[in-house]
């Protein structure tokens, strides 16, 4: 996956821009402020996902512009392609001259992964975070997943609210069995799917996180139903009725909170170094190398799962890291394309050819 191309109009504070990025490292350079990360959302748009840093689309629009409009020339499926997305009232996104559906039909068809600071509450924060960068990865990778997420978010919702009713109505006994059903069967897809990711992400995650600390910790990953002991061998029915015996063991509890307590909306992600929580007890040198293992494993799973090496975003990250770190990371992804943003780019064309792209209050100054 390259990026050829990439022009930008009246997005956020980028009036006008075009590039030619190189197949390689892209480092991306100015002051703060100036535009560096908005370019990287800008190209993030087109993995078809809400944006890397929590905003709203009304956001990405520029101040005073009617509409933001993002232009890409990218190479993948051993073939030149265009595509591009559209801001306004909604988002519109079109790819190879043809108008999609939806946005998020660009997912499978470009892939990114993106790192930030921000990506150290992936180890810090509560497990919704966890969740989300479950889910995330698993957009990308399936296309099913956002439609069964979707639903499952609607059947608990649902759920919730017949919960909030049914002290008054005590004939709603019978609808919650639907529900119940219904928040079983969508919630048995996630967890399977997720679990069989997080099977995959460990193996790539260890070696990562050992090649950062240079083989001195171990580094691991569980998966943690709110449901109880399962595992990513049980067969989807297993899984369901599992989530079914949870609902029901916590029945008394969801009446009196009125809220669904068990599900894959309550699970998270265990990541530990040497045998204990990296949240709980790690370092902070610790939790970033954790963050990078598992958003770099991230990538590598997209890679062996497309065939195809999603492009890599690296917002701010390289400052934080020490001298081997950032050569480790250079050199993992180097027959990747990337795009790195820094200050000053001298530092990181010392450990690889790169093209520098030097960034001034929205544009691109020339060099
Ligand atoms: N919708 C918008 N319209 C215009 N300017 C915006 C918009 N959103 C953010 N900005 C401006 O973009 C700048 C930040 O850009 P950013 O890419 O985060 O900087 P950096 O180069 O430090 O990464 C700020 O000056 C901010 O005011
Ligand atoms: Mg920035």
């Amino acid at each position: 996956m390259k990026v050829n191309s990439l022009k930008i109009s009246g997005f956020r504070n980028i009036e006008e821009l075009f590039i030619e990025p190189i197949p390689g490292v892209n480092v991306i350079y100015g002051e703060n402020a100036q535009g560096k990360t908005n370019l990287l959302e800008s190209i993030w748009l087109f993995t078809g996902c809400k944006s890397f840093r929590g905003a709203k689309d009304s956001e990405l629009t520029g101040f005073e512009k009617d509409f933001a409009r993002v232009d890409i020339g990218f190479f993948a499926k051993n073939r030149n392609q265009k595509s591009s997305v559209v801001i306004s009232d909604k988002r519109r996104a079109e790819l190879n001259g043809v108008k999609l559906k939806t946005t998020s039909a660009l997912a499978g068809e470009f892939c990114a992964v993106v790192f930030s600071p921000e990506h150290l509450s992936l180890v810090k924060a509560g497990p919704a975070e966890r969740r989300k960068f479950l889910d995330t990865a698993l957009c990308q990778l399936r296309p099913k997943y956002a439609e069964i997420l979707s639903k499952y978010r609607i059947c608990v919702n649902e759920r919730n609210s017949l919960l909030r009713d049914i002290e008054y109505h005590s004939e709603l006994y019978d609808t919650l069995e639907i529900w119940d059903e219904q928040v079983a069967v969508n919630g048995a897809i996630l967890t399977s799917q997720r679990m069989k990711y997080v099977e995959r992400l460990r193996e790539a995650s260890k070696e990562i996180y050992e090649g950062l600390s240079s083989g001195a910790e171990r580094f691991d990953i569980k998966y943690i139903s709110s449901a109880g002991e399962l595992s990513p061998d049980m067969e989807l029915f297993e899984i369901k009725n599992s989530l079914r015996t949870a609902l029901k063991a916590s029945f008394k509890e969801d009446i009196a909170s009125k809220t669904t307590s068990a599900g894959a909306h309550r699970d998270d992600l265990f990541i530990g170094i040497n045998g204990i929580s990296a949240r709980n007890f790690g370092s902070q040198g610790q939790q970033r190398s954790s963050a990078l293992a598992l958003k770099l494993g991230e990538a590598q799973i997209i890679t062996d799962f497309t065939g195809e090496k999603p492009v890599a975003l690296l917002d701010d990250v390289m400052s934080e890291l020490d001298v081997n770190r950032q050569d480790y990371i250079l050199n993992h992804i180097d027959s990747q394309q990337v795009f790195i943003t820094c200050c000053e780019p001298s530092s990181v064309l010392r450990m690889c050819d790169g093209k520098a792209i030097h960034i001034k209050a929205g544009g691109v100054i020339p060099e």
